[in-house]
């Protein structure tokens, strides 16, 4: 997920290339960008309940840790944390053998991200590197369009750890460590898609103010709520909808205008992201889907 925020300039010309950057070639974490970081809106269901706001703060806080030493702590996710997540992600799992992608559904399994227990980023860090090269650094919250997207420039994904509030488990208004591990992280272990994902983070660093506004819209239409041709099917791979029982429902309603992927389409549509979306797109598969991209990056 992100929000908008006013833009830098763009970097100099570089390669639209897929390329793994060594430890040593990555930019230092320590100089990550971001605002209103620890802030948690009104209307966040945990606002009120001072218990869960300095135990959100509290994980929060390791992803500076991250930033100073490199290392991801492993968090201690007590039983009412757990019981969180048992009941969402059993819950999404059933969804997902109806609606999600192959690719997604094996994925998952692969990682070993189970209904029983809250996985750690750094193990699935670990299963990433080996997969795909794509690597995820803790987070304290929603970053800033430009900031986060060129982390994925360098094959990084940057990720929270902390989980919803209680009173509300199907509903999160910003991303926690269900919507990362069951929504995002499974895809990056796919290459096309991993590549894919790099060449926007290529043109988060190469666009003007009017481009990155567009790759907002092409990361929201498929990282986020992308669906997928599978034989005669449609399926779903993008995290806002595999990481909510009412979105992934909605996207396969007849209230959704699922129309085929058209990038010039896909960029020029608006989307409003605190209601239900009434407008999808459906890529032909994740390696078309980075073709295009690659052209349209090398445009910019
Ligand atoms: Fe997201």
């Amino acid at each position: 997920m992100l929000i908008e925020t006013a833009a830098k300039t763009a970097e100099p010309d570089f390669g639209v290339t897929n390329y793994c950057p060594s430890d040593a070639e990555l930019p230092a974490f320590r100089d990550m960008q971001f605002e209103d970081i620890n802030e948690l809106h009104l209307d966040h269901p945990g606002a009120n309940d001072l218990e869960y706001r300095e135990r959100r703060d509290y994980i929060a806080s390791l992803a500076k840790n991250f930033r100073e030493t490199g290392d991801i702590t492993d968090v201690e996710y007590n039983e009412s944390e757990q019981d969180i997540w048992r009941h969402v992600a059993t819950r999404l799992d059933e969804l997902h053998q109806k609606y999600a992608s192959p690719f997604y559904v094996k994925a998952k399994e692969d990682l070993g991200i189970t209904t029983q227990r809250i996985p750690q980023l750094s193990e699935l860090n670990n299963r990433l590197k080996e997969t795909t090269g794509f690597r995820l650094a803790p987070i304290e919250g929603l970053v800033e369009t430009r900031g986060f997207l060129s982390w994925l420039s360098y094959r990084v994904m940057l990720s929270t750890q902390y989980i919803r509030h209680h009173s509300r488990p199907e509903y999160t208004p910003e991303p926690d460590i269900v919507h990362e591990s069951i929504g995002h992280i499974p895809m990056f272990t796919n290459p096309a898609f991993a590549d894919y994902s790099q060449f926007v983070g290529h043109g988060a660093r190469k666009a003007n103010d009017e481009q990155l506004e567009a790759l907002g819209r092409l990361y929201w239409f498929t990282v986020e709520f992308g669906l997928v041709k599978d034989g005669s099917e449609t399926k779903a791979y993008g995290a806002g909808l595999l990481s909510s029982f009412g979105e992934l429902e909605h996207a396969f309603s007849d209230q959704v205008d699922r129309r085929p992927f058209d990038l010039e389409r896909v960029i020029n549509t608006d989307y409003n992201y605190s209601d239900m979306q009434p407008i999808l797109y459906v890529i032909p598969s994740y390696a078309e889907l980075k073709e295009v991209t690659r052209k349209y990056i090398e445009s910019f």
